[in-house]
């Protein structure tokens, strides 16, 4: 069976508390598991950037909730692609946040080898902005780690 994957970024409306990002972390963590959804998300005190993989119907669901969240706005899609297989298997929800200078703070769950699998795949095919995000996941993922 082949897999859709989808990768967005998306901007917070406001600042966001700790608990906030830990109440969306939980939702994507509980009700992706049950459909089978894995991924990243990725936050840097400003915007998101997120990968969903799975059946295609269901990362399409969850993507239109996530659409219609208020919590954050400018949601654009970078990638819709299908692939043989999954980049990141083991984690509902893999989650990394980053500090402001883009380095990755400790006890984030996204294994740097998944950025940079990710990495690549951005640059074939590239756009700027699919260059911009290889090079941004590139340099947080190669430090602390
Ligand atoms: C940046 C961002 C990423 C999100 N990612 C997911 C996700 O992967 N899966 C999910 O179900 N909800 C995700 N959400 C939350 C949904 O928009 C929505 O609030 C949630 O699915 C509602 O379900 P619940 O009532 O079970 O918590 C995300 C929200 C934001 C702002």
């Amino acid at each position: 069976m082949s897999i859709f994957q989808l990768l967005y970024t998306s901007t917070a409306k406001h600042a966001m508390a700790q608990s906030e990002l830990d109440t969306i972390l939980e939702s994507a963590q509980r009700n992706n598991a049950k459909v089978g959804v894995t991924g990243f998300l990725i936050f840097d005190g400003k915007s998101f950037i997120q990968l969903l993989e799975g059946e295609e119907r269901d990362v399409q669901a969850v993507y239109k909730k996530i659409l219609d969240d208020p919590r954050h706005s400018q949601v654009e899609p970078l990638l819709q692609d299908m692939k043989p297989t999954r980049s990141l298997s083991n984690w509902a929800m893999a989650y990394t946040q980053l500090d402001s200078k883009g380095h990755r703070h400790s006890g984030g769950s996204m294994d740097p080898s998944n950025a940079r699998e990710l990495a690549t795949m951005l640059k074939q095919n590239a756009t700027p902005m699919r260059l911009i995000i290889a090079e941004f996941l590139s340099t947080a993922f190669s430090k602390n780690s």
